[in-house]
This record gives C-alpha cells, structure tokens and sequence, in this order.
C-alpha cells in the first residue's frame, strides 16, 4: 500500500511517498481502507519532534511511527478475529493518536475502542475531520468543563480545529457562547452559532467586565493568573494548546482545580455521541481546506501556519 513515511525529524517535505506492507488486523482489531484523514497540530509537532522533550516518548535520534496520522475515515476492509461490533463494508472513523499513528496510509490497523461507525449523513472527508479536534472540545467542555446550559461559555481561538467544533458542541449543550478570533473570521463564527464575538485584534476577553463560567483556551497564549481574571466565581478554564513551553509548565505548575491543561484521549462512546450529534444536525464538520493525498505534506505546512477556518483534510482513496 501508498503511505507517507518519515525517517528524520523535520519539515512536511521530510514526508515521502512510499510503499510499505498492508496492516494485518490483530485479534481485536479492524483493517480500515482509509478514505479521507484529518490533519490536526499533532502531525506537524510529531513530524518535528517538538518540543524537544517530546522525543523522550516519540524516539530519542529518530520516530518510532513511520508513519503518522491520527484521524482517519474509510471502509472496514477486515475485522480480526475477536471483533463482533463492525463487518467488512461498514463505514467507520477512528482516532490513532493513542494507538501509534499510521492514518496517512491507504489502509490503517485500528482498535475497536477508539472506532465508530460514521455520521451516515457526512462524507468521509467531514468524519475524518471530526474524531481528535471534536473530542477534545468535548472532552475540554465536559468532562473538566462539567458545562451546564446556563453557563456563560468562552472559546479562545474559535476558528480553528478544535474551536469551530467547540462552538457548536457549547451551544448544543444550550450555553451562551462568546467566540474569541481575528476579524475575518468573525462571520465564520457567527454562522457556528456564537451568541457573542471578540476581535482578538481589537478587544481583550481579560479584563473587559465580562466573566465566563467556562473558557475553552484552544491558543494558550494567556497566563492562568488572566484566565483566573476572567473566570466568574467558580469558573474553569480547559487549555488545549499552548503558544509555548512555558505557557504549557505555567498552567502545570500555577493551574489547579480551576485552571487545568485537556490531554484528550478519544474513545469509541466520545465518538459515537458525536456521531449523534452529527447526524441530527447539532454538530456540522467545518472544512477549509480539502488537498489530494499526494499533497498532504502541503497540507501540513498550511495548518503549521497556524491560521486554519476550521479543519484540513486530505482525500486518500
Ligand atoms: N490537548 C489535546 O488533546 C489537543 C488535541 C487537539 C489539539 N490540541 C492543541 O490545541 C490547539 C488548537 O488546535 P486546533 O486544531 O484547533 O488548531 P488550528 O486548527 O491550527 O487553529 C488555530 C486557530 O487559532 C486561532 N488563533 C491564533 N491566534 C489566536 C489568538 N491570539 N486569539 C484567538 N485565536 C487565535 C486562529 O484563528 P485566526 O486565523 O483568526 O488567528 C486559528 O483559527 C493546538 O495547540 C493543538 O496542539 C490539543
């Protein structure tokens, strides 16, 4: 089978084109022709090894995973042999991230507990999109979050991946929501169902008299004494991402209770609730970019840059 294969740490163009052995699905496990995958910030942190301290787990010299890739959506090929839940034929997305990577292949070994069957009403490309960014905004939201319907919601970065999927989930669980981006994404936010927008260019949620019950930081590029600023009594803040090392050991050492950094971890019941949500309508994937499988590697240097409307995918098979 087509995969792209890295051997060094390095840029996007460090990615090749290459042939290697098809997957053959262990006991418990499903072999998935991969029709579409996500590209999340993970891929290019990965491929670059950074930070540094990262390689401790991802391979001192050189990776460990030759292949990367954590969200994927395709067609079960093969179930192996202790697999009762899915069949040859169905229609899957699944999330690698915990399971060794492997998604920018034309096939992927995928462990049943972190495999869904697909929202039937989106294409492969929308379901590719969903699995690492959607439920990391869910798990942000809720399970640290415990987001209630008359909470005052705060997304910090609503625009991107993990953002325009955390609108939509804040509002399906009936809170207010205020939506932090640049200007020209303002109008993008809005059609997710912001209740409220700030230009981050223009405005400061800090400090500005407004309190939240909740903030989803998807940037961290705040310190938590700001967060703490703009918490109402009571208030958590879920950081996802972080502009720096020290941003990220500032919210571990100083965070508590109130202030705590998300490590998501997708699970097969995260991915079938959203499958639901998806599937009603309350949730919908929003796409910026679609490359050929051929392009991924330029698919990468795009969301590097930091700036995506929603998610980037590639199209594999
Ligand atoms: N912990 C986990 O399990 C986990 C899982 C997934 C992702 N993450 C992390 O979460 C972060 C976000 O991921 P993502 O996939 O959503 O990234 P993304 O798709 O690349 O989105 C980045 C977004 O951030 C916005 N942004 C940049 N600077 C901003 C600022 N100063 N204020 C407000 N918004 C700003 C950009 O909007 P503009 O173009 O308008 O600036 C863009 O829409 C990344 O650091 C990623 O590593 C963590």
């Amino acid at each position: 089978m087509k995969a792209f294969i890295y051997e060094k740490y390095g840029p996007p163009e460090t990615l090749r084109m290459a042939e290697v052995d098809k997957p053959a699905p262990d006991a418990d496990r499903v072999l998935v022709k991969v029709r579409a995958a996500s590209i999340n910030a993970a891929d290019w942190h990965v491929l670059r090894g950074k930070p540094l301290f990262s390689r401790a787990t991802l391979g001192l010299l050189r990776p460990k995973h030759k292949i990367l890739g954590v969200d994927i959506a395709g067609q079960v090929e093969a179930v192996g042999s202790g697999v009762t839940r899915f069949k040859a034929g169905d229609e899957v997305f699944a999330n690698l991230l915990d399971h060794g990577y492997g998604g920018f292949a034309e096939y992927a070994s995928v462990p049943v507990d972190v495999l869904s069957l697909k929202p039937a009403n989106r294409s492969f490309e929308e379901a590719a999109a969903v699995p690492m960014a959607a439920v990391t905004a869910l798990q942000g939201l809720g399970h640290h979050g415990e987001i209630q319907p008359t909470h005052k919601v705060l997304i910090n970065g609503a625009s991107g991946g993990v953002g325009s999927f955390a609108v939509q989930l804040a509002k399906a669980y009936g809170a207010e929501v205020t939506a932090v981006t640049s200007t020209q994404n303002l109008d993008l936010v809005r059609s997710l169902g912001a209740d409220h927008v700030l230009d981050y260019t223009t405005a400061d949620f800090v400090g500005g008299g407004r309190r939240y019950d909740l903030i989803l930081d998807t940037v961290g590029n705040r310190s938590v004494r700001d967060l703490r600023r703009a918490l109402a009594e009571g208030g958590k803040a879920s950081v996802t991402g972080f502009t720096s090392v020290a941003k990220l050991l500032a919210v571990s050492l100083r965070g508590g209770r109130d202030v705590a950094m998300v490590q998501a971890h997708v699970t097969a019941k995260d991915l079938e609730l959203l499958s639901e949500l998806i599937e009603a309508g309350k949730v919908r994937p929003q796409i910026d970019r679609r490359y050929r499988f051929a392009d991924l590697p330029a698919a990468i240097a795009y969301l590097e840059q930091g700036h995506a409307r929603g998610k980037v995918v590639a199209e594999v098979a």
